[in-house]
């Protein structure tokens, strides 16, 4: 923060239950870039470092407090029991401040829970411009283009600010007015608690309006200033599910901006969606529809997209990540992931790795340059370097009802379409047949083979599919190599129905 004053304290208004998000959700808890919407304003209020944190709760206080807690343990949570008003709400967090830290005295912050565009230097601005200006009370304002439903600032001839008249209570030149009270304050708060006692709810809405409080402040003779922003955004609060979205896309807007600054290529901005705690160096390249969520880390010269979802994922130096769904997972320097990829929690790929083409991986560990290239599964599993796993593997890790673990050991080759029954272990160098089911261990350096060795019988297509378009062909294939072609043969009974096929 600036060098400036210290709050007592930040009191972020949050009792309302926001009816027009028609939602069983509180209306501060839902989500845009990565956190709630009171998350965001309770990372600005910490921002100008208050000695206390106050929060006004009410609908629903255990599921909105709880979540402040789990954010700010310190918090001082005030309950409103009944929603009487800004004013009103404002006295029960004042008395909360009093309870604990015995006096209201001091700069006290008061912001709305659903302002999440607001930033902690506009909030630390408002403080040193309310302490310069010497007032009691100092209000973020912002002119706007639409004023409508906002509290109005009513400035003197000379420009001094006389009162805020709400939508509801406004003459139509009132109305007219387009500087707007964006509900952010700087007090002095022993003048704020006094003044709180003395405000009455005679108005349009019968409700206590914490803005009365700059009239009392001019009766009483003592100064009041506005702090104007022209970034208006930042006073928008969310109120329906429209407003919601409008806000994170420009949140979004934002972060994208910031990170472009900062030396990343972003291909596309209006398919990106990055959340506002991913981290990502200097010369990453986004490619389109990409969407970084949670705390992703993105290294430098690393390529991700097009087409990636990834959550709480780390992406290392000059990795390339193509088309992937990925949680709680790491992606080491220089390994590729993708296309069609899906990085369950748990999956940890190595430097120069490889995880291919329709592949899951689940709490898998695969060692540098080891490669799971196409079409398996591997879960519960721990690969060895520069180990390669045939395409079509499966690692059988649930046997019902536990899951096992499958250890691969170091620069093993294991054939196409395996499926390693765990718990099992293939050790260092050794080697599976193509289509092998792995019951047992296998040391290392030796080949395992579970398949049977091949039975054909010959002509079994003339005599069994007679007719059939498969029989002409056959037939056909015999005559041009001159009669059936009858190869040594394999010990089996010649002559038997095909087994297992479907149709
Ligand atoms: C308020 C301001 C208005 C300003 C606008 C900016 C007043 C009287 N008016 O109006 O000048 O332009 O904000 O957005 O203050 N809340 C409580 N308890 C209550 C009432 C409200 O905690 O009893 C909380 C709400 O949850 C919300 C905030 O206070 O977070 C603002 O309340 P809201 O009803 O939205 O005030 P506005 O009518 O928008
Ligand atoms: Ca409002």
């Amino acid at each position: 923060m600036s060098q400036g004053t210290r709050p007592v304290a930040v009191v972020v208004l949050a009792a309302g239950s926001g009816t027009r998000m028609k939602s069983k959700t509180m209306k501060v808890l839902h989500p845009l870039a990565g956190r709630t919407m009171i998350g965001h304003v309770l990372t600005a209020a910490l921002h100008v470092e208050p000695e206390h944190l106050v929060a006004v709760v009410g609908h629903s206080r255990e599921q909105v407090g709880g979540h402040i807690l789990e954010q700010v343990p310190g918090a001082l949570l005030a309950v409103q029991e009944t929603q009487e008003g800004t004013g009103h709400a404002v006295r029960v967090g004042l008395d909360a401040l009093r309870a604990a830290a015995g006096t209201t005295d001091g700069v006290v912050v008061v912001m709305s829970g659903d302002t999440p565009l607001m930033e902690g230097e506009t909030l630390s601005g408002l403080v040193d411009a309310h302490v310069h200006a010497g007032a009691v009370v100092t209000l973020l304002s912002a002119e706007v283009a639409e004023p409508f439903g906002y509290g109005r600032v009513l400035r003197d001839p000379d420009g001094g600010v006389r009162a805020i008249v709400e939508q509801k209570d406004a003459s139509p030149e009132e109305a007219a007015v387009r500087e707007i009270n964006s509900g952010v304050y700087a007090f002095d708060g022993a003048f704020l608690a006094d003044a709180l006692a003395r405000v009455t709810n005679d108005n349009a809405k019968g409700e206590y309006y914490l803005t009365d409080v700059v009239g009392i402040a001019r009766v009483d003779g003592r100064p009041v200033a506005a702090h104007r922003i022209d970034d208006v955004m930042q006073t928008e609060g969310a109120n329906d599910r429209a407003q919601l979205a409008a806000l994170a896309a420009e949140k979004n807007r934002r972060i994208l901006a910031r990170h472009m600054r900062d030396g990343v290529t972003i291909v596309d901005p209006t398919t990106t969606w990055v959340d506002v705690d991913v981290t990502l160096e200097r010369d990453v390249t986004i490619l389109p529809g990409v969407q970084l969520l949670g705390a992703t880390a993105v290294a430098e010269d690393a390529v991700v997209g097009p087409d990636c979802t990834l959550k709480d994922v780390e992406v290392g130096v000059g990795a390339k990540v193509v088309r992937t769904h990925g949680e709680l997972a790491v992606v080491g320097p220089g390994a590729n992931v993708g296309p069609f990829s899906y990085l369950r929690p748990g999956t940890e790929l190595g430097a120069g790795g490889k995880i291919g083409g329709f592949v899951e991986t689940k709490n898998a560990r695969i060692a540098d340059g080891a490669k799971v290239p196409h079409l398996s599964y591997v879960g519960d599993a721990e690969i060895g370097e520069g180990t390669n796993i045939g395409a079509g593997t499966i690692v059988a890790n649930y046997d019902g009802v536990q899951k096992h673990r499958t250890k691969v050991g170091r620069q093993a080759r294991t054939g196409s379409n395996n499926t390693f029954v765990a718990p099992v272990e293939i050790g260092d160098g050794a080697t599976t047949g193509g289509g092998t089911v792995v019951r047992e261990d296998v040391p290392p350096g030796a080949l395992a083979v579970s398949a049977g060795p091949q039975r054909t019988i010959e002509d079994w297509t003339l005599r069994r599919r007679p007719g059939t378009p498969m029989a002409e062909a056959a037939a056909a294939a015999q005559a041009r190599e001159g009669g059936s072609s009858h190869t040594e043969a394999s010990g089996f009974v010649a002559d038997g129905d095909a087994e297992g096929q479907s149709k």
